[in-house]
């Protein structure tokens, strides 16, 4: 069976996240990593019959570890290769100043967006559907991604992201210090990937 792999990520020093932060935070994401393969599996080996329990409760879990896993290799490739801003010509900014106005905006409003209550991630993602951005807050590691959508840019706001920095008080000042440490040509490039 085809196993999913631990991504590697060079992250360097972040202005305002620890590096023992970014150290226990890549332990959480292995973490998605071994139940993700975990689940899938524990399923090949129980009867779908017999263990129907069990296995309606795995397949409830695997959205959990499987996006769990994913959003975590948006979030850490975007703070990898050290912070770069937004390229003036990019197709990206075009893309967000089309639908917020300026980036400034988008900024303000996607940082709003981080500060939803409860634990989860602010989500950017591009809708090749309909050929536009869309936002939302994801609960936990899955509810509320958007079907069909490929995530852009993601924020992770569960405290475990920033415990080692800041008061649950002051994660504003942690969302700042994501964006400042931001390489926005690796969202260019999922940006790209998207289209
Ligand atoms: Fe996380």
């Amino acid at each position: 069976m085809q196993k999913f792999e631990e991504q590697k990520f060079n992250i360097g020093e972040l202005k305002g996240i620890s590096a023992k932060n970014i150290e226990e935070h890549l332990k959480l994401y292995a973490g998605y990593v071994k139940n993700a393969n975990l689940i899938m599996e524990k399923m090949a080996t129980l009867d779908s019959e017999k263990d129907a329990y069990i296995v309606g409760e795995m397949f409830r879990r695997f959205s959990f570890e499987y996006n769990g896993m994913r959003n975590h290799e948006i979030y850490f490739s975007s703070l990898s290769g050290g912070a770069k801003p937004v390229a003036e010509d990019s197709e990206l900014k075009k893309a967000l100043e089309g639908l917020f106005g300026s980036i400034e905006v988008f900024l303000r409003e996607f940082k709003n967006l981080a500060l939803t209550r409860g634990v989860g991630w602010a989500m950017l993602w591009f809708d090749n559907k309909d050929k536009r951005f869309l936002a939302s807050w994801v609960d936990e590691q899955h509810l509320g991604q958007l079907q069909g959508c490929a995530p852009i840019l993601a924020i992770d706001m569960w405290e475990h992201a920033y415990v080692y920095d800041y008061p649950t008080s002051e994660k504003k000042k942690y969302i700042d210090a994501f964006f400042e440490n931001l390489n926005w040509e690796k969202v260019e490039e999922n940006f790209k990937q998207a289209q």
